[in-house]
């Protein structure tokens, strides 16, 4: 990459190539495509100012471009609380998660479920991506997207499936679960048709924009589409574009799983 090097303070800057950076864990590589100069920068090029890591030296940290790579946890978004700690929510696929990692995750959700999260819903939210909200590295606030398949009339939808929503108890009411929501479901919109997932706490997902699918529930195995009348009203979805002209009065199946089918 061509870089603008401060090779000794008050020098002019050289034109030089210099190798792209790997990110690092937890980091994102931006392609950069402008950069703001700033008094502090414009001190240290002048040898006003010897602050800092010294040369050679890149300078401009006021940086807008392109995600060009990344590592690992995503930063979604940031949000800052009623005390002025920011929260930030992140995103890690099943796939890169340490087992050490995994298990926070569901420490924390055995917690907030009180002891009814079980083996078979845990088993439900992997396979997919993970996004969550850590305070001091511990998870304490967690949602996971699976992918699947579910079909209403004349149509397969591929579905963002969304998994183990639990905050931590002293943390509710605080718009952690709402965070980590809103990024699973921009996840949804540019990965998949439709967004969807169960639950008994219908006003929970209703006041989020969530719509409760009110036609028969069905499950496809494979002595064929066999009906799941106790999730009946426990089915939500998301609307993304693609799936603007559904009917929510429509029978709607899904795929055959272990454990809860829905
Ligand atoms: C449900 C749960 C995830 C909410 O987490 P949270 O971080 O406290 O939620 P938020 O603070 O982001 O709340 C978002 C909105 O939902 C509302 N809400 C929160 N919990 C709710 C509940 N149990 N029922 C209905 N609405 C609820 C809030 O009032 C808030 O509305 P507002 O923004 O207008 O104030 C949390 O209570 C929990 O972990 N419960 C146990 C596990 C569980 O039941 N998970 C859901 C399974 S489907």
């Amino acid at each position: 990459m061509q870089t603008a090097l401060l090779t000794a303070f008050g020098a002019p800057r050289e034109i030089r190539e210099l190798r792209i950076p790997e990110p690092g864990p937890g980091g994102v590589l931006t392609r950069v495509a402008g950069v703001g100069a700033c008094r502090s920068g414009l001190n240290v090029m002048s040898g006003r100012s010897r602050d800092g890591p010294g040369t050679p030296l890149v300078l401009g940290h006021q940086v807008a471009g392109h995600v060009a790579g990344l590592r690992r946890r995503i930063v979604l978004a940031a949000r800052t609380s009623e005390h002025g700690v920011v929260r930030v929510v992140s995103s890690r696929s099943t796939a890169e998660l340490t087992l050490s990692e995994a298990t926070r995750f569901r420490t924390l959700l055995d917690r907030a479920f009180e002891g009814r999260f079980t083996d078979a819903l845990w088993r439900q939210a992997l396979g997919g991506v993970h996004f969550f909200v850590e305070e001091d590295g511990v998870p304490i606030s967690h949602a996971s997207v699976v992918p699947r398949l579910l079909a209403v009339p004349d149509r397969e939808l591929n579905t963002g499936y969304v998994e183990a929503v639990g905050t931590r108890h002293r943390d509710r009411g605080k718009g952690l679960a709402r965070s980590v929501l809103a990024a699973a479901q921009r996840h949804i919109a540019d990965n998949y048709k439709l967004g969807a997932l169960h639950s008994v706490l219908p006003t929970f997902y209703e006041h989020l924009g969530w719509e409760r699918w009110r036609g028969p529930t069905f499950v496809r195995t494979r002595s064929g589409l066999m009906r799941t009348e106790t999730d009946d009203g426990c089915i939500h979805i998301w609307r993304v574009p693609a799936a603007a002209t559904l009917d929510l009065d429509d029978p709607i199946s899904c795929e055959w799983r272990p454990g809860f089918v829905w």
